[in-house]
């Protein structure tokens, strides 16, 4: 295919994960999601670069790495060596990936920093947090429990009750306690920077940026009116936003100061522009002219609980730092199972590495997916029965049969070689396959994998009737058929062609499969609109086997439980 006039310029991030953990399902969905729209838009012709990196700071990861003994430099690493086999596992293409604790992350967030407080956006003000005498430390929400102050529920976290549900601040809960070290913590005052998001510049901006036309989803932008709406009592949730932590912390140095540093989410989302950064460091590319560059598209997925992050601290960030602000933040729901969060402290969920180890085809989990996902903010149910009728029934039933129904008689009686003829309904049924190209791009444009699917399966179903129509085993043994049994599969062969165009973004190594299969060049947008013609193709090699129920039983199976004394 050859290269639009004006190829599009594409910088695709997804949410940086915390390494604090492996990879859950979740994570997988936002990557499946993500490759498949950047596998599309290079099938179209565009240049795209995708990364992502670890979230590699903050008080958790701090906590969590004093508790294996190691620093949080290690503990960190030690996460980012799992991350290979998950992505590679999975087909995800990221370009690069990078950490939030480079060199990059600390000069870019400290820029950014620099820039809004030229601006006259940030602030400083004392405020009274719990403080751990034992350990040395201010203790984010999270880490101070006690009595709920409605309900009184014993054990509760600094935040939220989640007994009866209520919000409230940490100093309000009664007997508190640390949880890091059973302290009773004191209140002591500290100066904390803060981000001036409630001034009228900031909010003047926002509200034009995130109203803009065609650049948040609906439901999204709805969301963000409701946090520029007045409550009762005249607040607008948008506040100033608190950017600074007391040492000890892992985090990014405040500028000019001994002992403050970035809070974990100031300096994530500008980790982004870190790949980026990192990236372009490995490929020789100018990253400063590239991200100053107008025509540059930056898009980031993110998942719904980090929408307030991306459509109003980071674009304000951007903005004010004199910087491109995203063009898109596509957000998605959250992956449940048969109706169900995902629990994995409870031992229940999808383990996408267990997927893997059970030797289950991550094609499935893609093409699942996919079949599953919307451009809107909905959440995504993994039901294992869907999940085997989709693969077996549509994926297998519906797309791979119809090169294996054919594949045999054209290797056998024709020596691999396709028919130039294709007879007059062949041609309209081609025809007929090639008329949807472009309504199919659309639809992943617009992130409508679920629609795209279902479309190319109602080609498919298509294909078939043609199939038995025409009902080739029939032909074969007939005598003076040859050239009917001839135009029949290589009508299925080019068929089969033009569906796996339009199914390569969500089965990129499937599709790599059937390219040597067919022996054609790697399969772009463009190849939907020619036909092979006279060619000869290479030896039918089988494509993809049938989930059997056992896997699924297995991987959903709960954890083997701990046998305590067995000698192993
Ligand atoms: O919610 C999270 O998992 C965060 N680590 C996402 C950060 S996204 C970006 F801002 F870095
Ligand atoms: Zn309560």
């Amino acid at each position: 295919m050859s290269t639009p006039a004006t190829p599009r310029r594409l910088f695709v991030t997804t949410a940086l994960p915390y390494a604090n953990a492996p990879f859950h399902v979740g994570h997988m969905m936002e990557y499946i999601q993500a490759d498949i729209w950047v596998r599309f838009q290079r099938m179209r012709g565009h240049e795209v670069h995708f990364v992502c990196a670890d979230d590699a700071h903050g008080a958790p990861i701090m906590i969590a790495a004093e508790k294996a003994g190691q620093s949080p430099q290690d503990f960190v690493a030690g996460i980012a060596a799992t991350r290979p086999k998950y992505l590679q596992g999975f087909h995800i293409g990221f370009d690069h990936w990078h950490s939030t604790d480079a060199p990059e992350n600390h000069e870019l967030a400290q820029d950014i920093y620099r820039a809004l407080r030229r601006e006259g956006l940030i602030g400083e003000r004392t405020i009274q947090q719990f403080y751990d005498p034992v350990k040395g430390m201010f203790l984010p929400d999270r880490y101070v429990k006690g009595e709920c102050p409605k309900c009184g529920a014993k054990d509760q976290y600094g935040d939220s009750c989640e007994v009866c549900g209520a919000v409230y601040a940490p100093t309000e809960l009664k007997n508190p306690f640390s949880a890091l070290s059973g302290a009773t913590p004191e209140l002591r005052s500290s100066a904390h920077h803060f981000f001036l998001l409630s001034s009228q510049r900031c909010r003047d901006f926002l509200q034009d940026w995130t109203a803009t036309p065609g650049r948040l989803q609906p439901e999204v932008l709805n969301k963000i009116r409701e946090w520029f709406t007045p409550d009762e009592q005249g607040h607008v949730s948008l506040s100033d936003w608190d950017i600074s932590r007391d040492a000890p912390y892992f985090g990014i140095r405040i500028p000019d100061t001994e002992d403050k540093y970035f809070y974990v989410w100031l300096d994530a989302p500008v980790g982004y522009l870190a790949s980026l950064k990192g990236h372009f460091a490995k490929l020789g590319l100018d990253y400063e002219s590239y991200v100053a560059d107008p025509a540059v598209e930056q898009i980031h997925f993110i998942g719904k609980d980090i929408t307030y992050f991306h459509t109003l601290f980071w674009p304000a960030m951007l903005h004010f730092s004199g910087r491109k602000t995203p063009n898109h933040v596509f957000v998605h729901g959250f992956l449940q199972l048969s109706g169900e969060k995902m629990s994995k402290s409870r031992g229940t969920g999808l383990s996408p590495l267990r997927y893997l180890e059970l030797g289950m085809n991550p094609e499935w989990l893609r093409y699942y997916l996919a079949a599953k996902l919307n451009g809107r903010v909905e959440d995504v149910d993994f039901n294992p029965d869907d999940f085997i009728a989709r693969v077996n029934a549509d994926l297998i039933g519906k797309y791979i049969n119809i090169a294996s129904r054919a594949a045999g008689f054209l290797a056998k009686r024709f020596g691999g070689e396709l028919s130039a003829d294709l007879g007059v309904e062949g041609r309209v049924l081609l025809d007929g396959l090639r008329a949807p190209a472009e309504a199919i791009a659309e639809l992943y444009e617009t992130r409508e994998f679920g629609k795209a699917l279902r479309e190319v399966m109602a080609l498919a179903d298509r294909v078939n009737e043609y199939v038995d129509q025409h009902k080739p085993w029939e032909l074969a043994k007939q005598a003076g058929m040859d050239a009917a049994l001839h135009d029949v599969c290589s009508v299925c062969i080019e068929a089969f062609r033009l569906l796996t165009v339009y199914l390569k973004p969500v089965l990129p190594a499937l599709a790599a499969q059937v390219e040597s299969f067919l022996a054609v060049p790697p399969l772009h947008w463009g190849d939907s609109a020619r036909a092979l013609g006279k060619h000869r193709i290479g030896a039918y090699q089988h494509l993809m086997q049938r989930v059997d129920v056992k896997q699924i039983d297995a991987l959903l199976a709960p954890p083997e439980p701990i046998e305590i004394g067995r000698a192993s």
